[in-house]
């Protein structure tokens, strides 16, 4: 079983997770990144952001760092844009072809989660997608246990 943490973050919340996950482990990681920067308020990105995914538009990203057809496993982190994933992991949804691979989801969010996960298991067309990982956050603070994170991992082991 080859592994791929792969994620997005616009604050740093998602990445400080995807870190902790891909040391337990032990597996490569990688980031999406936008073609395009988000820039401005953070009021102008939440904004921004709502428009994007009102009308369901996916964000140019960049090549990825790894090639997600070598992997077979994709822990797949994003954070929670108005109630589902950001809009650059939709668009790496619809870019990578998922099929027979075995997808992992989990979010970081303020408490409002939404239909983020339901999302994440139509847009991974083939794939077989586990129940997904919700993790709440104050700012930047992490009020979800680090020890729920590291049994959730736990389980991706043993399966
Ligand atoms: C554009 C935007 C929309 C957001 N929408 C939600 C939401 O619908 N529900 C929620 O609980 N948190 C929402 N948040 C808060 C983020 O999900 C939360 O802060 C997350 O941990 C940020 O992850 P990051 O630091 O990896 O970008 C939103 C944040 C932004 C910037």
């Amino acid at each position: 079983m080859k592994t791929l943490v792969l994620y997005y973050s616009y604050g740093g919340n998602t990445r400080s997770v995807a870190q902790r996950i891909g040391q337990a482990l032990g597996c490569d990681i990688a980031e999406i990144l936008t073609a395009t920067p988000y820039t401005g308020s953070y009021d102008a990105i939440v904004s921004q952001g709502q428009r994007e995914v009102d009308t369901g538009y996916e964000p140019p990203i960049q090549m990825l760092n790894k090639n997600v057809k070598d992997y077979d496993t994709v822990i797949l982190g994003t954070p929670v844009w108005w109630y589902t994933s950001a809009p650059a992991v939709k668009t790496a949804l619809s870019t990578y072809d998922w099929h027979g691979k075995t997808v992992y989801p989990f979010a970081t969010n303020g408490g409002w989660i939404g239909h983020t996960f339901r999302d994440i298991e139509k847009a991974c067309t083939g794939a077989t997608v586990k129940k997904g990982l919700d993790i709440r956050f104050s700012e930047d603070q992490m009020l979800t246990p680090a020890a729920d994170i590291d049994r959730w991992v736990q389980r991706v082991k043993e399966d």
